[in-house]
């Protein structure tokens, strides 16, 4: 196997593997690249959906997200899909999974099935390295505070993103929220991370539990969010039919880009459980 990095900040290639096939060795020397790299890239998988599952629970157990589409013979697989005619796309705006739960997903691992002729990257960035940017005045603030995280606006009753991706499942009584630290330390590598996204973190809570209002909070988060999108801390990947990633939900946001009008695009998503966030001031 040979890891080869993608970029300054984020993403590694693994090449001369077939993910089918993997000693215990070889899914720890993954795990060890996975922490050091946030997104890992495979290309020319061969899988049918039980590899993809088998791969999958080799890193965690499964943990099935309530807002997408299954894949009708694999419930653990979620479908990523933007037909020729649909405007919207799942995940088209910077966010990372599921940090509206209260144990959010350790990650997530999508592999393309059908993609369009050009087109429909996905970008990755690294919140490590945004946090690193940060002064160590707004560090040092930043790790006093928590935030809200909801998908509540997303997911909810009305909302108007679920006739935007119409692929969705619609589930608005499993919609939820929960509050994480705003600088949180990685579980396995201990790097401190920045913990905000644009989709999901709506507002600030103080150290001692005060609660800022939304109004007050957005300048801050937006600061925060803008800093970590345009600091250069991203990497774009272009898939082909069998490629795979896996992205760490902590260390990582994520974005699909929505530019390819007119055609197809499925991927087959699984994400994996996580352990409780702790706080890097802890
Ligand atoms: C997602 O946000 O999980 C979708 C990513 C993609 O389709 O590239």
């Amino acid at each position: 196997m040979k890891i080869t990095p993608v970029s300054e900040h984020v993403g590694a290639e693994v090449s001369e593997i077939d993910i089918r096939r993997l000693t215990d060795g070889d899914t720890a020397t993954l795990l060890q690249a996975w922490g050091q790299h946030g997104v890992l890239f495979f290309r020319d998988q061969e899988l049918t959906p039980d590899d993809h599952i088998t791969f999958a629970e080799r890193f965690a157990p499964i943990d099935v997200n309530k807002f997408f589409q299954p894949v009708e013979t694999h419930p653990q697989i979620a479908q990523v899909l933007k037909e020729p005619d649909q405007l919207g796309n799942i995940g088209g705006g910077w966010h990372t999974d599921h940090s509206y739960d209260q144990i959010p997903a350790k990650g997530s691992i999508l592999l393309a099935r059908e993609v369009p002729p050009e087109g429909g990257d996905t970008r990755f960035l690294s919140v490590a390295a945004a946090y690193d940017a940060l002064s160590d005045g707004l560090k040092a603030t930043l790790e006093t505070l928590s935030a809200h995280h909801t998908n509540v606006h997303i997911f909810g009753a009305g909302s108007k993103h679920m006739d935007k991706a119409d692929n969705r499942l619609q589930n608005p009584e499993n919609v939820g929220s929960a509050i994480h630290p705003v600088v949180i330390k990685h579980p396995t590598t201990g790097q401190k991370l920045l913990y905000v996204n644009l989709a999901f973190t709506t507002r600030l809570i103080s150290a001692d539990g005060h609660e800022w209002t939304e109004e007050e909070s957005r300048p801050l988060i937006d600061y925060l969010l803008g800093h970590t999108a345009e600091g250069g801390f991203d990497y774009q990947f272009s898939w082909d039919e069998g490629s795979l990633a896996m992205w760490d939900n902590r260390s990582t946001w994520h974005w699909a880009l929505n530019d390819y009008q007119g055609h197809r695009r499925l991927m087959h998503r699984i994400t994996i459980a996580g352990e409780a966030l702790s706080a890097a001031a802890s």
